[in-house]
């Protein structure tokens, strides 16, 4: 089944095409950061308007470039929430008017369940059951998974997202938007325990997690050492920038080691913006290969939002038959685990 992929749930516009046979064909992006890097944040009306301008050339070059055309489509799968509204209708206003024009199925599908599977487009996939730890800008989660919409929530952050505390802290140092990334490479030039910073929530029983005390910390060392110009000095910013990223990572490698003895499961899928953080994959594999456990990501692309986890996650539920009816669907608000289960007989693939 030939899928094509749309995603348009935040500030990235996202298409690729997806066989069931021959695995991911092209896949194409465009980012809007550049659009949101003055107001140091996303407005909601301007990244729908951008999609709008944006999608239809995307739609062209990913279909040029996997060689296709529109009819040879078979189904289409977008993401239908959580996410921005009118981002999200967007994205669902074309792939259902595309859909009517084709006569195909349109499947709106969880923008997290596509983070969740985005591992399964490399070379070598997990197999289920597994846990996976959904670490981006909105979640902060670990999830029982037992086969494609067999999920199970165990813990969730219950302020910050772990993405959210990287993007406050990283404003709060005056870096470049978007700012966890940027963090995450000055920290690596940092001096990771010149500042002690605390561990929240990994003194007590339980998955749940909590990053806006590390803010309050950050704010008080800024404040601490602050020049005159209002902030520290750049070697001590380095080090803020370790010591913070470090303690988010064990805060996420703690409770994943927690998840994974709870489930008894030996497999763990990081997904989401934050699992491309270098150092969280190494305290993480480090941490799991002395319990005989492993972990899977995604490349680095497919970690934060992109069509082609939206074309892989859609193929899967359409090819069991799950379609929308002719209307556009969008969930702002939208629990992972209330997602219908696949069929029985492709549980596993
Ligand atoms: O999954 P994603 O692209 O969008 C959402 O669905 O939210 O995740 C974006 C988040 C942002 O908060 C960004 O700062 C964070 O992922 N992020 C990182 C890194 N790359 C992206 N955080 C820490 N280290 C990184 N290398
Ligand atoms: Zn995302």
């Amino acid at each position: 089944m030939l899928v094509l992929g749309i995603e348009t749930s935040c500030d990235e516009t996202g298409l690729a095409v997806y066989d069931s046979e021959r695995g991911l064909l092209a896949h194409t992006l465009y980012s809007q950061v550049k659009l949101h890097a003055e107001y140091g944040g996303v407005v909601p009306e301007l990244a729908s308007r951008d999609h709008v301008r944006k999608i239809i050339p995307l739609l062209k070059r990913v279909l040029e470039e996997a060689n296709i055309s529109k009819v040879d489509i078979d189904g289409i799968a977008y993401t239908s929430g959580p996410g921005l509204m009118g981002a999200l209708m967007v994205g669902g206003a074309m792939a259902t008017a595309l859909g009517f024009a084709l006569d195909i199925p349109v499947l709106g599908v969880h923008h997290m369940e596509g983070h969740l599977l985005a591992p399964m487009l490399e070379d070598s996939p997990p197999n289920f059951p597994f846990v996976a730890l959904l670490v981006s800008g909105g979640h902060t989660q670990l999830v029982s998974v037992k086969a494609i919409g067999e999920y199970e929530l165990l813990g969730e952050s219950l302020d910050d997202a772990a993405g959210e505390a990287f993007d406050k802290t990283a404003k709060m140092l005056d870096l470049d938007y978007p700012g966890g990334p940027v963090l995450a490479v000055m920290a690596d030039r940092g001096q990771i325990d010149r500042f002690d910073f605390p561990r929240p929530m990994t003194d007590r029983p339980g998955l749940d997690f909590s990053f806006s005390g590390l803010k309050t910390f950050t704010r008080n060392l800024i404040h601490k050492h602050r020049g005159a110009d209002e902030l520290p000095d750049d070697k001590t910013i380095l080090d803020i920038c370790a010591g913070f990223q470090e303690a988010v990572v064990d805060s996420l490698v703690i409770k994943c080691r927690r998840a994974l003895n709870q489930t008894q499961m030996k497999t763990l899928v990081i997904a989401g913006g934050v699992s491309a953080n270098t150092r969280l994959r190494h305290k993480l594999e480090v941490a799991l290969a002395k319990e005989g456990a492993e972990v899977f990501y995604a490349r680095h692309e497919f970690c934060t939002d992109n069509g082609a986890m939206i074309a892989y996650a859609g193929c899967q539920r359409l090819i069991a038959g799950q379609a929308n009816k002719l209307e556009i669907s969008a969930t702002p608000r939208w629990p992972l685990d209330q997602l219908p289960a696949l069929e029985s007989s492709l549980k596993g693939k």
